[in-house]
């Protein structure tokens, strides 16, 4: 592939032969599948592939403090705040600071951005400066952590496009389709993480007695009629008619659609994780006090719809493709709408068509029409 053209474009290539085989006898580690995915393009200098190891050995990092959590003293709030004015838990900093620890010197990223950090993270001057950058969640779910519910890390790589000598907000600010590779770790029952490149959404799971991640759900792909509908549906009262119009629509009561079950966990990643295996649709439409709902552009929206993407279904904010949003700012939020094809289509043709002024608008009659 050209390296002027974003993987996030291209069409997943990968055929069913090139993909290594996972047998009894025959693990297939990350680190294996990674090589074996470079070697489809010759022009690959390896350093993408560098900077993936080096993500999954900061992921088995988390991984173990969040095992641990309990015994170590790391749970709970500590007493900052984040730019977002969201209370940080111990780890929320410990994530934020393992990845920044294990990426900064690896030669590969120009910069970083982390939503636990209001500016971007400089590389240090005496690392060398990569052409990629890094934005991530370093904790997704952290309001879970106390009670042992399942938490993840998402991340996003882009190349840098500034011609300085480090990398620069502009290198940030990019629209979702210029990535190159996204991710993300789910700790729940077993430690998995999903990554694409631009071919195919591929799963590993933490094997822990050889600390590997291990190929476990080559070319994942999503159902396109989901079954599970996930959205905190406390913000009822304060959606527009027409996502609550939506919102009947998923489940029976307009528009003929068989009703979807109700399942929220509250962690982006783990509610993700299941619908993305299962078919479903996760959403956090915007409300009359979050007007651009809570979740965050960069860190959160492109990374996890790159993955959708990639296995068959969708994202959209309402009336745009996530991928296609040119960001603003670093810490940018965003409506949600994601998962299974048609159920986001959905929500693209229901909300697309509502009318700029708020007051002007009425339940829609024909949901997911
Ligand atoms: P984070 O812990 O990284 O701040 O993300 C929390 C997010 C996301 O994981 C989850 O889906 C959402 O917040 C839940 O928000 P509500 O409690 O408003 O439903
Ligand atoms: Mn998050
Ligand atoms: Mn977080």
């Amino acid at each position: 592939m050209p390296a002027d053209i974003p993987r996030a474009d291209c069409i997943a290539r990968t055929r069913k032969s090139d993909l290594v085989k996972h047998t009894a006898t025959s693990v297939v580690t990350i680190e294996r599948f990674i090589i074996e995915q470079e070697r489809l393009h010759p022009e690959a200098t390896g350093e993408l592939s560098g900077l993936l190891y080096d993500l999954g050995l900061a992921e088995k990092m988390i991984a173990n403090k969040v095992r641990s959590a309990g015994l170590a003293d790391i749970l709970g709030a500590t007493d900052l705040e984040n730019v977002q004015g969201e209370t940080q838990q111990k780890l929320d900093v410990l994530a934020n600071e393992i990845m920044v620890k294990a990426l900064d010197h690896g030669g590969r990223l120009c910069a970083m951005a982390s939503e636990e950090e209001p500016d971007i993270i400089p590389i240090p001057e005496n690392f060398r400066c990569g052409k990629y950058c890094l934005l991530f969640d370093p904790l997704d779910g952290s309001s879970n952590i106390d009670v042992n519910v399942p938490v993840g890390t998402i991340f996003s790589v882009t190349r840098k496009i500034t011609s300085g000598s480090r990398g620069e907000m502009e290198d940030m600010l990019q629209a979702g389709r210029k990535q190159v590779a996204a991710g993300y770790v789910i700790y729940g029952s077993s430690t998995m993480m999903v990554y694409t490149t631009g071919q195919g959404a591929h799963g590993f799971t933490l094997d822990p007695s050889l600390g590997e991640f291990l190929l476990s759900h080559p070319n994942i792909r999503i159902p396109a009629v989901g079954r599970y509908l996930s959205v905190n549906d406390s913000y009822h009262g304060q959606w527009e008619p027409e996502v609550q119009a939506l919102m009947r629509y998923y489940r029976g009561q307009e528009g003929g659609r068989q009703p979807m079950s109700t399942r929220y966990v509250g962690s982006l990643v783990a509610d993700f994780h299941r619908n993305l295996l299962g078919g479903g649709l996760f959403a956090y439409p915007a409300n009359r006090k979050n007007r651009r709902g809570k979740l965050r552009l960069l860190y959160e929206a492109n990374p996890l719809a790159f993955i959708v993407e990639q296995a068959g279904g969708a994202a959209t904010d309402g009336t745009q493709r996530i991928m296609d949003v040119q960001p603003t700012e670093l810490h940018q939020r965003t409506p949600l709408f994601i998962g299974s094809k048609n159920d986001v289509d959905a929500a693209r043709s229901t909300l697309g068509k509502a009318p700029a002024d708020a007051s002007a608008r009425t339940a829609v009659g024909s949901v997911g029409a």
